[in-house]
């Protein structure tokens, strides 16, 4: 009699799990390649601001420190995250630095009050600290130059001081300074956000166009190798494109990339409005790439111009009076996975991004009380830096969608994919937007035979607002094997999770 009684209370339970789970569909053809991914899309940046340089990389008081100052921990989780290119020394900061204070006897470098975030800057960390701190941790080095309070000598001898060899003054004086060989920095901006009016000499579309092909041409006059980086329209700014059509217009001929900002959140405490927000990105690239190619069509340019994302983040608890420390959640993981899957969808353009910033100050790893912990937002970083090369493939997605009061029609997953022929193995990249609902998804593989068994990372945690701390990683990668029934089989999407699935296939 009991047991009548369990029954149907079992089938209850039964049916009501099922109707937590969604259904959807992902197919994947290996042959049908957009774009290559570029290493450079997993770069960072080192601005002097807050706790970033002093206090962050660089500590000599610190018993982490190494015999040049800068904290051993910092550099061993940068090598683990896979900076590929490192932006320095600004960000707002650059457009008032004269880079001549910061070289040379430590005794002789002047302090001078900063004016983009009301500073006192020390000239400790200066061009040669900073480029021997790239080699060290073997990334590419990023130099904006300043087009704001500076001038053209600044920005070509800026050059010449690096990259030449010597015989002529400044390559001479970085000899004497202790470094005889060039450092060879290939990528150089030109400014930094010079639309906006919180830009130390920020200028109209016209006058940035004109003073930024000036010192194009010299900086590429004194080394034809660097790769340059226009400013584009910047994030902050109410202007439109046109700043990027009017700019890219006037560069056309020098410009390798052209830049674009990006800051992101959860701005009106509502999940699925800040997961579907981040369709903006996207949109930006799309809108950026049509006047790239117009102006490469219209003007017979035969080199190509690409995206170079080198400000991104989550960014909007917090200014400068908390020094930018933001504290990441899970849901910031998760935008911040969408955020990479959106540059490898647009890999064919998008050729080089820089999270903002490395440690401190809106960053992936924090200090607190001397010691280092990593943020949430690290672990979708370093699952892509690591794993996601080769070739951009265009995925079919079927899945359930959802409104919210300002977009409409968003899919629940948000998918990239990414084959890389040089190990065989086909990355997939999936956010489940889904606040409480699983998505059994059918994956099936158009092309080639995948192995038997498949690895999975997975990115998620009980509550959407949960954080790590000094104490704690609530957030992190949790790896697992998972089982591959044959060119077509079945994968669960946790509700509200990143999972990165790697599969081998043979062609
Ligand atoms: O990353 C912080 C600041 O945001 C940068 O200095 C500036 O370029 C942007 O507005």
């Amino acid at each position: 009699m009991k047991k009548l009684f369990i029954l149907p209370l079992i089938l209850g339970c039964v049916s009501i799990l099922h109707s937590q789970t969604l259904k959807a569909k992902i197919k994947i053809d290996i042959e049908r390649t957009t774009g290559e991914i570029d290493s450079l899309l997993y770069g960072n940046f080192t601005e002097h601001l807050g706790r970033c340089i002093y206090g962050g990389i660089y500590d000599p008081a610190s018993p982490q420190a190494d015999a040049f100052g800068f904290r051993k921990d910092v550099l061993a989780a940068s090598r683990e995250l896979g900076v590929s290119i490192l932006r320095w020394p600004g960000g707002n900061f650059v457009s008032g630095y004269r880079w001549q204070d910061g070289i040379g006897p430590l005794t002789t470098r002047p302090k001078r009050k900063e004016l983009a975030w009301n500073s006192v800057e020390p000239n400790i960390v200066g061009t040669d600290e900073f480029l021997q701190y790239a080699e060290r941790l073997g990334t590419q080095p990023y130099i904006p130059v300043n087009l704001g309070t500076g001038t053209l000598d600044d920005a070509r001898n800026w050059v010449e001081y690096c990259n030449s060899d010597t015989g002529t003054y400044y390559a001479n004086l970085r000899a004497r300074n202790g470094r005889v060989k060039p450092y060879r920095v290939k990528y150089w901006g030109l400014g930094n956000e010079m639309d906006g009016f919180w830009q130390m000499g920020a200028k109209n579309a016209d006058d940035y166009g004109k003073y930024a092909l000036e010192a194009a041409k010299l900086m590429k006059w004194v080394d034809p190798e660097i790769k340059l980086t226009v400013c584009g329209l910047s994030y902050w700014s109410s202007g439109t494109a046109d700043w990027n059509r009017t700019v890219l217009n006037y560069l056309k001929g020098y410009a390798d990339y052209i830049s674009l900002h990006f800051y992101f959140g959860d701005r009106t405490n509502n999940f699925l409005e800040y997961m579907a927000s981040m369709k903006e990105p996207e949109n930006e690239i799309k809108q950026t790439e049509a006047i790239i190619n117009e102006t490469i069509f219209k003007n017979n340019i035969d080199k190509p111009i690409y995206i170079a994302f080198d400000e991104y983040n989550v960014w909007y608890r917090t200014g400068v009076e908390e020094k930018m420390e933001e504290k990441y959640n899970l849901q910031d993981a998760l935008a911040i996975a969408t955020f990479l899957n959106t540059l490898i969808r647009n890999a064919q353009i998008v050729k080089m991004a820089n999270i903002a910033q490395l440690v401190n100050v809106i960053a992936p790893m924090m200090i607190t009380n001397d010691k280092l912990w990593k943020q949430t937002v690290y672990y979708p970083l370093q699952l892509f830096a690591t794993n996601c090369f080769g070739s951009s493939v265009n995925s079919f997605v079927q899945t359930d969608t959802f409104n919210t009061e300002k977009y409409k029609g968003v899919p629940y997953l948000d998918v990239s994919s990414a084959y890389n022929a040089k190990n065989q193995t086909l990355v997939l990249n999936v956010v489940n937007r889904h606040p409480s609902k699983d998505i059994e998804t059918n994956i099936e593989n158009q092309y080639g035979i995948p192995d038997k068994r498949g690895t999975a990372y997975e990115i998620n945690s009980p509550g959407l607002k949960d954080e790590n701390s000094v104490n704690e990683q609530k957030v992190k990668t949790k790896e697992k094997l998972f089982a591959i029934a044959g060119k077509s089989f079945m994968y669960t999407f946790p509700a509200h999770s990143f999972t990165q699935l790697m599969i081998k296939i043979k062609q």
